[in-house]
Parts: structure tokens; C-alpha cells; sequence
């Protein structure tokens, strides 16, 4: 397996060597957000790649600009405040911020498609989840109705909702979470997408249906090849799951890396907080290390590096420029002292 990532220092792209063209490159991407006639920037400068078959785990706590990048990335962000003012999504050899929304909507579905934070804000509750289902394939594959039932029939199935014959005409209430949650799911696999963007899959559900659906994610995986973006908070999942991470905050990619190694080196101490912030299974600790102080608010962005007011390594520098530094060609570190800090305790 070969693990491809980028930064960007300043303007020029640090990419290790990939002798594969990837599926998705995204080019200094560039996110904000219109508010009473200024643009406040909100997604800033971030660069990375997916290749075929890989999963990349996006983290990062609430606010960093997870959602808003994907989004970018499907080009759903037309109508809102929000737009994208710079930088470049490569999709399988188009551009697709230049795509006109025709273009754009063929290549959804069997391109790319997403599984989105919130399963009942998604799926319509007056249409049954059969005919939802179903709506995509047509759409995408131009089959007649009784061959897009037994597709929607197989991906049922395939994730493994119990009674699907019964359950393909049943409507969104009728379901349980994590029942929705697997339905997006067969959704968003309608029409074999080349990448699957999983936003937050597993937030509302609990811990042992949370568990199923990420098993049935990293399933589909191995069986398809699909390439898949994963968010998440939470670190524990990323880590279960992905076999390539960056970690947002405050709108930039802070550390990129292949999960092996973001775990061994201890790169960033933002990245360092969250795996410290992760209850370990096995022992009976009765505080977690909570990362200290809060995620400033986008409008007052502390000068020089982002992390810096909660960092307890935090020196005149970090307070001055803002930080980049490469550990090596697959571990990436926006912190003026990864080199010094790597594998110290905090
Ligand atoms: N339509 C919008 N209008 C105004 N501000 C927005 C809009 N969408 C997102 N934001 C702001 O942009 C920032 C990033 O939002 P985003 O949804 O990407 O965060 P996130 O990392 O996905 O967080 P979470 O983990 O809570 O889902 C937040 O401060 C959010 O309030
Ligand atoms: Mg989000």
C-alpha cells in the first residue's frame, strides 16, 4: 500500500513521490464564509490526496471545517453563505470546481457519493426507503423500475438490514438509527461510487451499533476497492478504521500521516491531546487529559499558529510565524517543534 499526502508551504506543494495518479487531489483549498459583506476565511490553504482503495480519516473537533471541505468537494455549497475562493479539486482527471452543475451531477453517484452526519435530515419521510433508494439508481443507470427494486433490494441486503423484502417498503420513521444510518449507507453505494464520503457516520448511534456500522464501512471496503473519506471527531474511530489521517483545526490540516506512524511519533501536540483524550479500554482511569482552553472563534484567529494559546509547548515563535515542517515524505506537522517534540511525553 502506498500512502500519499500534501501540504502546502506557503505556495509551493510538498507531495511525496506517487507513482499513481490519485482519484481525488485537493490543491490548496481555499473555504469562506460571506457574513455581513466581508469573506471570513474559514477553510485555509489545505492540501491531500486519495488514492484508489485508501481510506483517509479526516479529525478534528467541532467547528474545524470537516463538513464544509467535503461539501466543497461535492460542490453542495451553491446557495449558502459559504463558498469556496481559491484552490483546485481534482476528481479523477477533472477539475471539478470548473464543471458545470450538469457535468458535475453525472459524475455523482458512480463518481462519488456521501453518507451525511444526520440519517433523518437526509432521507425525505414521506417517500418509502425502497423508492428512495431506487430514485438513484434510475437516475444513474437508466434501468427500468422492477431492475432498480432488486438493486435496492441487493444493497439491503448488503448491509445486512434484517427482513429487507419487508423493510425496502417501509418509511424512515419506521426504522431504527442505526437502521437509517445503513440505509444512507446503501444509498450512497446505489451506483458503485469510485469515492465514498462518509460524514460523521456513526455520531447519533451508539457505541455497539456505531461499531456494526464502521465493520460494514471497512466490509464494503475491502469488497469494492471504493475509496473512502471518513470524518469523525473522534480519533478512536479514525483509527479502527483508516489507514490515512489528517487532523484539522481551526480550518488547516495541522498533521497528515499514515495512522501507524501519526500514533508512534506523537507529531503535533494538538494530535498528541486527542489520542490523550481517548478513554482507554482496558484500564480504570477516572480523568481523561482534556485538551485545555477552546477552539477560538474564526473571526479572532490568534496570530502565528493557530494551536498555540492551548499548546503548553507554545514559544515566542509560535506566537510570531505561522509554523509548517515535514518529518518525513508521509508524516506531515504544522508545529514549529515536531522534530523536537516527537515521541516526548506532553
Ligand atoms: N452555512 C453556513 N453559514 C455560516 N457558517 C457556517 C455554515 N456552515 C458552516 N459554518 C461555520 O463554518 C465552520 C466550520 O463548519 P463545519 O460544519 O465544516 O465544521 P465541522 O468540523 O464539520 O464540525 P462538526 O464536527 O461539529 O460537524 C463552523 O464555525 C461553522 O459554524
Ligand atoms: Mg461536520
Amino acid at each position: 500500500m502506498r500512502y500519499v499526502t500534501a501540504l502546502t508551504l506557503g505556495s509551493r506543494m510538498i507531495s511525496p513521490v506517487s507513482d499513481n495518479q490519485p482519484l481525488l487531489r485537493v490543491e490548496n483549498l481555499c473555504i469562506a464564509i460571506q457574513n455581513a459583506g466581508q469573506l471570513q476565511p474559514v477553510v485555509r490553504d489545505l492540501s491531500f490526496e486519495v488514492q484508489a482503495s485508501q481510506t483517509l480519516g479526516i479529525v478534528g473537533e467541532s467547528g474545524s471545517g470537516k463538513s464544509l471541505t467535503v461539501l466543497a468537494i461535492m460542490g453542495l455549497l451553491s446557495g449558502s453563505p459559504v463558498r469556496v475562493t481559491s484552490g483546485k479539486v481534482w476528481f479523477d482527471g477533472k477539475d471539478l470546481l470548473q464543471l458545470s452543475d450538469a457535468e458535475r451531477r453525472s459524475i455523482m453517484g458512480d463518481g462519488m457519493s456521501m453518507i451525511f452526519q444526520e440519517p433523518m435530515t437526509s432521507l425525505n419521510p414521506v417517500y418509502k426507503i425502497g423508492d428512495q433508494i431506487m430514485e438513484g439508481i434510475r437516475h444513474h443507470q437508466h434501468c427500468s423500475a422492477k431492475e432498480a427494486r432488486t438493486r435496492a433490494l441487493q444493497l439491503l441486503e448488503k448491509v445486512k438490514i434484517p427482513d429487507a423484502s419487508t423493510r425496502i417498503d417501509h418509511y424512515p420513521h419506521q426504522l431504527s438509527g442505526g437502521q437509517r444510518q445503513r440505509v444512507m449507507i446503501a444509498m450512497a453505494l446505489a451506483c458503485d461510487p469510485l469515492l465514498l464520503i462518509a460524514d460523521e457516520p456513526t455520531t447519533a448511534l451508539d457505541v455497539t451499533v456505531q461499531k456494526e456500522v464502521l465493520d460494514l464501512i471497512a466490509e464494503i471496503q475491502q469488497d469494492t476497492g471504493t475509496a473512502i473519506i471518513l470524518i469523525s471527531h473522534d480519533l478512536g474511530v479514525i483509527a479502527q478504521t483508516c489507514n490515512f489521517v489528517a487532523v484539522m483545526y481551526c480550518g488547516e490540516i495541522v498533521e497528515s500521516s499514515t495512522t501507524e506512524k501519526l500514533f508512534q511519533r506523537l507529531g503535533h501536540p494538538y494530535t498528541r491531546g486527542l489520542i490523550e483524550s481517548i478513554p482507554p479500554l482496558h484500564s480504570d482511569v477516572e480523568w481523561l487529559n482534556a485538551i485545555p482552553g477552546q477552539v477560538p472563534a474564526l473571526n479572532a484567529l490568534p496570530v502565528g499558529c493557530s494551536y498555540q494559546p492551548r499548546c503548553s509547548h507554545a514559544q515566542a515563535q509560535c506566537r510570531q510565524n505561522p509554523p509548517v515542517a515535514l518529518l518525513d515524505d508521509e508524516h506531515i506537522v504544522r508545529c514549529h517543534f515536531a522534530q523536537q517534540l516527537q515521541g516526548r511525553a506532553s
